[in-house]
């Protein structure tokens, strides 16, 4: 039997974590510690807390309450989904990033160094390693490849990362780092391109894709992306960078095509908006030490993902509805 501290883990991935643990490690007892920004939803963990998960509100950011929590609960394994995780938003506020995205991780290596955390594991993304071009589809990040994050959010992740590692280098540190891909599926905030775009058809209403909608990113299911993080954490090697990805590039447009086909809805309603400032032109990922190493790879084939997500937010409008405008 284990013990694992989530943090984030009322969020999208985090709150998918947790139910993909209770299912797959059910003697393990989970601790979960989220601010539950307009982010968090408590909603997500209903199911989980009825299984026995404990909750405790707070900041990852607050060092005594860290500090007491790794003391009482005495976890093996800590694994940080907690983030501000908005491009978008980061554009617009970037103060908020750096504090959760860096600040809250160094608060958390501290802890688990003091606490003797067996492993501390940090979710990343692909985001940290910057744009690939257009017309190079032969070309994927590899985890040793430099990183060039391009947004401020992917700017505080890769500072977050750095941080992880030099916690590895100097003292020895028990840890892990995964970096994935676009991920998409059920409790997803509709704040993100797939959920929100189902919200706005569903309405009728115009859909905006940026630009000319030519970007490309490499689209993950939760649940591969979970398994992926639990493979890492408990026979991942300890200072490695694991890429999480699933070879399913698709262009926005062809993303949004696919939402529009799913719900029956006409192509008229997408509209072409001026581009995100620094927008990505395309994320694609080397996976294969995942493969190598700890034989994982992505179970999920894309449209019948999408068909799960497109049904799942019909059935849960009101709480994406209701996400939506918090
Ligand atoms: N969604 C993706 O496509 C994707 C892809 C790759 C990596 N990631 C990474 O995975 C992680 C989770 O992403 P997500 O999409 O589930 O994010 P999310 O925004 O849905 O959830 C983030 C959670 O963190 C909590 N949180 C925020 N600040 C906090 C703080 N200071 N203290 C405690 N809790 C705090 C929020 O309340 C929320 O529950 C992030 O680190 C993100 O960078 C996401």
């Amino acid at each position: 039997m284990a013990r694992l501290l989530v943090t984030g883990g009322a969020g999208f991935i985090g709150s998918h974590f947790i139910r993909w643990q209770q299912k797959n490690h059910p003697e393990d007892e989970l601790l979960c510690l989220d601010k539950l920004t307009y982010a968090g939803s408590l909603e997500a963990l209903e199911e989980p807390r009825a299984k026995g998960l404990t909750f405790v509100r707070g900041d990852i950011c607050d060092r005594t309450l860290v500090l007491g929590l790794l003391e009482e609960f005495r976890p093996q394994y800590v694994v940080n989904f907690a983030a501000e995780s908005h491009v978008d938003r980061s554009i617009a506020e970037p103060g908020v990033f750096v504090r959760t995205n860096v600040e809250g991780v160094q608060v958390l290596l501290d802890g688990c160094r003091a606490a003797g955390v067996e492993r501390f594991h940090q979710v990343s993304t692909d985001e940290v390693y910057g744009q690939l071009p257009l017309d190079r589809y032969d070309l994927r990040f590899a985890e040793e490849d430099p990183i060039r994050p391009s947004s401020p959010y992917s700017a505080a992740k890769a500072a977050g990362d750095l941080l992880v590692l030099a916690a590895s280098r100097t003292y020895g540190q028990p840890v892990t780092i995964s970096r994935g891909s676009n991920t998409y599926g059920s409790w997803q905030h509709p704040e993100k391109l797939i959920p929100r775009m189902i919200l706005l058809a569903l309405e009728d209403r115009p859909l905006p894709v940026y630009g000319q909608g030519i970007n490309v990113r490499d689209w993950l299911y939760v649940e591969d992306h979970c398994a992926a993080i639990d493979a890492i954490l408990r026979r991942g090697r300890s200072g490695q960078v694991y890429n999480v990805g699933a070879s399913c590039e698709k262009t926005n447009l062809e993303v949004v095509g696919a939402i529009l086909k799913a719900l029956n809805k006409a192509d008229s309603l997408i509209t072409f908006v001026a581009d995100r400032p620094g927008h990505d032109l395309r994320y694609a990922l080397d996976w294969s030490k995942m493969g190598k190493e700890l034989g994982w790879a992505p179970a999920m084939d894309f449209n019948r993902g999408l068909e799960e997500t497109v049904r799942w937010y019909l059935s849960h409008r009101s709480w994406a509805t209701w996400q939506a405008e918090r």
